[in-house]
């Protein structure tokens, strides 16, 4: 059984009003109890190793909504055990991967396919279900049946199911389900061959851009469905202003909607972009420096809930390639947290047990699950990190199979040193 007393720490636990240093007791994949001060002797510590955590913070493990795993199909990308490794190196102990995948995640049997993959991952591995079969949008999946093979949430992601009609549908039966829907918002009547944000660096690369429109249009259509057919819609990777003034609206009325920002798309905007380098390159892509700053004002105002990062590993090789040509996508897992520490925290947008509610307590809420909160009887699902520690973003040494990231090179504050799943390390920082 496996037990530990961790001392000294200052515990961050924003679902139970706790930002203090507090002393916390797990043993058997459980939160046993947290104190100002628990004794090694005490008899329900009897046999626990002990973790010094002074000068440390300890956190609910981060709760992912969106990841790319790639597996099946895909595995010279990444794999299920790959993703789930860099998810634990950065303090994320649950993720979502999205069904673009090969074959798609469609069905109850492919969700329990992707389940089983998951079985040794160090890390909670909840599938999301494609909405249309293939994602060719057009013929709607068993969602009722794949919320009973274990999806937590269905998503077209990669893609908008264009067709308003079948969309709508979906949407009438998730909310007959219960399932969430997870919208990526892009009409692609508007992308028109674009592959960074219009604008100023568009002209300057010579390269084709996409509008803040191809974002807004169906950001704005999906909300409107999901009022109509009362279901629970989280927007995925909202990029834009106006985005987040759709959400606020809809937050106005009471819908339950809730939205996602990526740490790329709060840290870097287009005027960052030095090279025309497929390293820049996702989707939504790096916007305006107006939009950065709205999202990240809108992250601070409680318009936007969630911070996930769209891990979308890529090839060396694929990603080496011109904007033109390689795929949309960048890494996240392993530097989540330093962004968003760096750039919310210390940039003074959100404070830590703020940050902690949009990397886990919300998260977790979206989806249902009970996680995110460190209480007597939870899950010992939990972070032990040192925000004091300033270090340069080095791809080299990520797990991920994917190192396409743009903020190699970048000085960032806070790391994870440890993490714990069930109550069980699962990841360990040795430098
Ligand atoms: O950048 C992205 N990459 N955006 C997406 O929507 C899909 C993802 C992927 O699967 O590579
Ligand atoms: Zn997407
Ligand atoms: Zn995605």
């Amino acid at each position: 059984m496996d037990k530990y007393l961790i001392k000294n720490g200052h515990l961050t636990d924003p679902a139970n009003g706790i930002n203090e240093v507090m002393d916390i007791l797990i043993s058997d994949g459980k939160v046993l109890k947290t104190a100002v001060e628990i004794s090694e002797n005490d008899t329900d510590a009897i046999g626990a190793d002990i973790i010094n955590a002074a000068g440390k913070v300890v956190m609910p493990g981060f709760v992912d909504l969106h990841v790319h795993l790639r597996e099946p199909g895909f595995e010279y990308k990444e794999t299920v055990m790959t993703g789930a490794q860099a998810a634990a190196k950065g303090g994320v102990t649950t993720i979502c991967p999205m069904p673009n995948t090969k074959p798609v995640i469609d069905s109850p049997a492919r969700v329990i396919d992707l389940i089983k993959r998951a079985e040794d991952a160090p890390v909670n591995v909840l599938p999301v279900g494609a909405i249309t079969a293939g994602q060719e949008g057009v013929d709607i999946n068993d969602i009722a049946g794949m919320k009973e093979a274990g999806a937590v949430a269905i998503s077209e992601d990669g893609r908008s199911v264009m067709d308003t009609w079948i969309f709508r549908q979906a949407l009438h039966q998730a909310a007959e389900a219960g399932m969430p829907v997870f919208s990526h918002c892009e009409d692609t009547s508007l992308v028109d061959g674009g592959v960074i944000n219009a604008g100023a660096k568009a002209e300057e690369l010579g390269l084709p851009g996409i509008i803040n429109a191809v974002e807004d249009v169906i950001a704005a259509r999906d909300i409107i469905l999901a009022k109509e057919a009362g279901c629970r819609l989280h927007l995925c990777h909202c990029s834009t202003a106006d985005s987040a003034i759709f959400v606020e609206m809809a937050k106005k009325q009471g819908l339950p909607v809730t939205a996602e920002v990526c740490p790329h798309h709060f840290t870097m905007s287009d005027d960052e972009i030095t090279e025309d380098d497929g390293r820049f390159k996702m989707n939504p892509p790096l916007r305006s420096r107006t939009d950065v700053e709205a999202l990240k004002s809108a992250l601070r105002d409680g318009v936007m809930d969630v911070i996930s990062t769209d891990h979308a590993p890529h090839s060396a090789e694929e990603k080496s390639q011109t904007m033109l040509k390689a795929p949309f996508g960048i890494v996240g897992l392993e530097t989540s947290f330093a962004l968003g520490y760096t750039v919310l925290v210390k940039g003074g947008y959100l404070s830590l047990p703020g940050l902690v509610m949009k990397m886990s307590t919300n998260p977790a809420k979206v989806i249902g699950i009970d996680r995110g909160n460190l209480a007597p009887g939870k899950t010992a699902d939990l972070v032990i990190a040192d925000i004091n520690s300033e270090y340069v973003i080095d791809s080299s040494t990520f797990v991920s199979k994917g190192k396409n990231t743009p903020f190699d090179g970048m000085k960032v504050t806070g790391k994870i040193e440890k993490t714990f799943v069930n109550g069980k390390i699962v990841y360990s920082c040795n430098n």
